[in-house]
């Protein structure tokens, strides 16, 4: 071999020594990123084991709740009226004289719990929503809000919010409930303002109250956040294929948004 070709040999395989070093380090590199995602992944698996947990041990606590009124309320006030009925029906054979005074404080009651079974079953699945559509059951439950805790809701709403798909409207309505529900345990607010719009292919709804703000970072990414109002309204809007998101200002207020995608035309499912 003459020292030119031994030359070119030499060249040659400190060309190959650098292609195979360079491939060594994109392997290292890709090793990495697979740890990388493979971590990633680990932690969205936890997060949907501890999502899903909080789930039922929410559906658990509103079960109890459920019951708990059922008896406190419901039970309660059907037993006034049995014992009131018995009273009456002694009385009635005897003398008459108060009998319209009593025969009202019973039909009272009966108002009572024909009420309470009426909010069980609008704040379970409102009735309004299916049958009359978005608006009508947002109208009633916002009246229900402010007659309960007397701040005034302004809503602007767009008629055409109705041909979205019964899954979206329905999101719309729980979000704005869990929403309100906030405001009216920690804000303080002396207004809030509802607002449904068309924007560009989609429709955004905002909920905006001048009460007092909080840290939404350590809220809704708190490790052991054992709140579910938040997160099950960011839930439910990503489950439709939606945006969501809290913006809370000290002096301003707290403003909750959701984007859901519509192209305007009716939607059937
Ligand atoms: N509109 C608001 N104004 C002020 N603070 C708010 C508002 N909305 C939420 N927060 C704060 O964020 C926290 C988390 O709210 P989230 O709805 O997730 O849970 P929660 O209301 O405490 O419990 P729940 O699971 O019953 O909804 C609240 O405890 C409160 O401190
Ligand atoms: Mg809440």
């Amino acid at each position: 071999m003459t020292d030119k070709s031994k030359d070119l040999l030499r060249r040659k395989l400190k060309q190959e020594i650098a292609v195979r070093k360079g491939v060594e380090k994109k392997l290292i590199k890709s090793g990495q990123h697979y740890n990388c995602l493979l971590e990633q992944s680990r932690n969205m698996q936890e997060h949907l084991r501890h999502l899903s947990r909080q789930i039922i041990q929410a559906q658990e606590e509103e079960r109890k709740e459920i019951s708990r009124e059922l008896h406190d309320e419901i039970a309660q006030t059907l037993s006034g009226i049995n014992a009131h009925l018995a009273t009456l029906k002694v009385e009635a054979a005897v003398n008459t004289k108060g009998l319209k005074k009593k025969i009202t404080r019973t039909q009272r009651l009966v108002e009572k719990s024909v009420n309470i079974v009426h909010r069980f079953a609008r704040d379970l699945r409102p009735t309004l929503l299916d049958d009359l559509g978005l608006i009508p059951a947002l109208h009633a439950y916002m009246k229900g809000f402010t007659k309960h805790t007397r701040i005034p809701i302004r809503f602007k709403v767009f008629s055409g919010v109705e041909r979205l798909n019964n899954a979206k409207r329905t999101v719309l309505y729980r979000v704005a409930q869990a929403a309100l529900t906030n405001v009216a345990q920690h804000a303080q607010a002396s207004l809030v303002k509802v607002e449904i719009q068309k924007k560009h292919r989609s429709v955004y709804m905002a909920i905006q109250d001048n009460g007092k703000s909080f840290d939404v970072e350590r809220v809704l990414y708190a490790k052991k956040n054992k709140r579910l109002g938040l997160l099950g309204m960011r839930e439910r809007v990503e489950m439709v294929g939606g945006r969501f998101e809290v913006k809370s200002v000290k002096e301003i207020g707290t403003t909750i948004g959701a984007q859901i995608p519509f192209n305007g035309t009716q939607e059937s499912f």
